[in-house]
């Protein structure tokens, strides 16, 4: 294992999004001594109230921007002594990369080139004695398994959705920074995430607050297709790992071993809900409405996270069965979030917080 990394100053963008917002919080928690930026510029995904508990933080700092903006990345990394980047900030939502696949491209394979060359000028100019970039990546980007088998870190990449060729964009930008310049870089791929803080367009939390509405739970195609669930907390656990142990140049999938088909999944969460909600057993089922599948639809993902777990020692904490009972609680518990988040309202918050635009 290398040297640990210990990191002082962290530029970490996207932060007000579901990821990012998790692992700011958990960073900070266990990290008292190191200063956080969060630069994001507050697309629909981006959503303050997320870090309300350590916004007032005097190691925290809010910066709104675009990672595409070279000078204003370049004003922070320098004014903030920054050792530590940790992207996170993307469009991340397939089903909008197949209606609007520009904006993908300009902010996942753009935006990271922008951040690596900022971040490349900065460590030479000497502004630090140490360096760290790590990119967040999905195990998207290995395109799509059949019923057996496991993308390792040697998987040929072979996206399939303009959201995951952007992924793939930028991870071989991440490549070709460390291969050309030495730039001490770290990958991560990771299957899909759920638990708090998760915008309720993605499957899990979407399926929750419909139920809670009552409305129609939209099933794509025939709803057996396969995806590995970890916690985001398991994922912020595994990001910090990397981090600070990781080998500059290396690429790590981080997983939960835990496939389910979406029609399970689904299936699970009416179940639990119907328990909670005291509401007859089946009645949330009822609302189960399969519809049109998703173009370029990827069957099945699976990770092997062997290397993470072998190198580095990570392993996920939460068994699936805690995780979302965790997760719904916390949807039931915090309903208010959601409402601000399907009126529009959280948008408002940034002014509220920090004054006019
Ligand atoms: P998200 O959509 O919830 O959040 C993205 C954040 O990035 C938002 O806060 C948004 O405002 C910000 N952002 C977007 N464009 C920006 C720009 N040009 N400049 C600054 N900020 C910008 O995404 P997420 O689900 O939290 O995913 C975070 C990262 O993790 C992404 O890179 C995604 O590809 C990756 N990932 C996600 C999952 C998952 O299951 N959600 C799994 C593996 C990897
Ligand atoms: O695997 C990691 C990826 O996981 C991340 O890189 C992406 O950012 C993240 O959005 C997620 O992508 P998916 O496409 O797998 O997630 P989504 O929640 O959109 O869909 C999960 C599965 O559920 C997928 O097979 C499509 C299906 N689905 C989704 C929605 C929103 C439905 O059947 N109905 C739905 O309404």
């Amino acid at each position: 294992m290398p040297d640990t990394f210990i990191p002082r100053a962290v530029l970490v963008t996207g932060g007000a999004g579901f990821i990012g917002s998790n692992f700011i919080n958990h960073f900070m928690a266990g990290n008292p001594g190191c200063r956080v930026v969060n630069l994001d510029c507050l697309t629909y995904a981006g959503n303050l109230e997320n870090l309300k508990g350590v916004e007032n933080n005097p190691a925290y700092r809010f910066v709104r921007g675009d990672i595409c903006d070279a000078a204003l990345v370049a004003k922070l990394l320098a004014e903030e002594k920054i050792d530590t980047v940790v992207h996170f900030a993307a469009e991340s939502h397939v089903d909008r990369s197949i209606t609007g696949p520009e904006i993908f491209v300009r902010t996942n394979v753009l935006g990271t080139q922008v951040l690596l060359e900022e971040s490349r000028r900065h460590r030479e100019a000497g502004a630090v004695p140490a360096f760290r970039y790590l990119q967040v990546s999905t195990d998207e980007v290995y395109g799509s398994l059949g019923s057996t088998g496991y993308f390792t870190e040697e998987t040929p990449l072979a996206p399939n959705s303009p959201y995951s060729a952007s992924k793939a964009g930028g991870d071989l930008l991440v490549r070709a920074y460390h291969e050309t310049y030495g730039f001490p870089t770290l990958n991560t791929r990771c299957s899909n995430n759920y638990g708090p803080y998760h915008f309720p367009e993605k499957l899990i939390p979407l399926m929750i607050h419909n139920i809670i509405a009552r409305k129609p739970l939209p099933v794509y195609g025939d709803g057996l297709n396969v995806r590995d669930w970890l916690h985001v907390k398991d994922h912020s656990a595994a990001i910090e790992t990397v981090l600070k142990q990781g080998r500059p140049g290396a690429t790590y999938n981080i997983g939960g071993n835990n496939e389910w088909k979406n029609i399970d999944i689904v299936n699970l969460v009416c179940d639990l809900l119907d328990m909670k909600l005291e509401r007859a057993p089946g009645e949330n089922r009822r609302l189960i409405t399969f519809v049109k599948d998703r173009p370029g639809h990827d069957r099945r993902y699976a990770i092997d996270a062997s290397k993470i777990k072998g190198e580095l020692g990570w392993e996920p904490s939460y068994t699936f069965e805690r995780g979302i009972a965790e997760t719904i609680d916390w949807y039931l518990a915090n309903q208010e979030w959601v409402r601000e988040v399907t009126s529009g309202a959280y948008r408002d918050y940034y002014e509220k917080q920090y004054g006019e635009r």
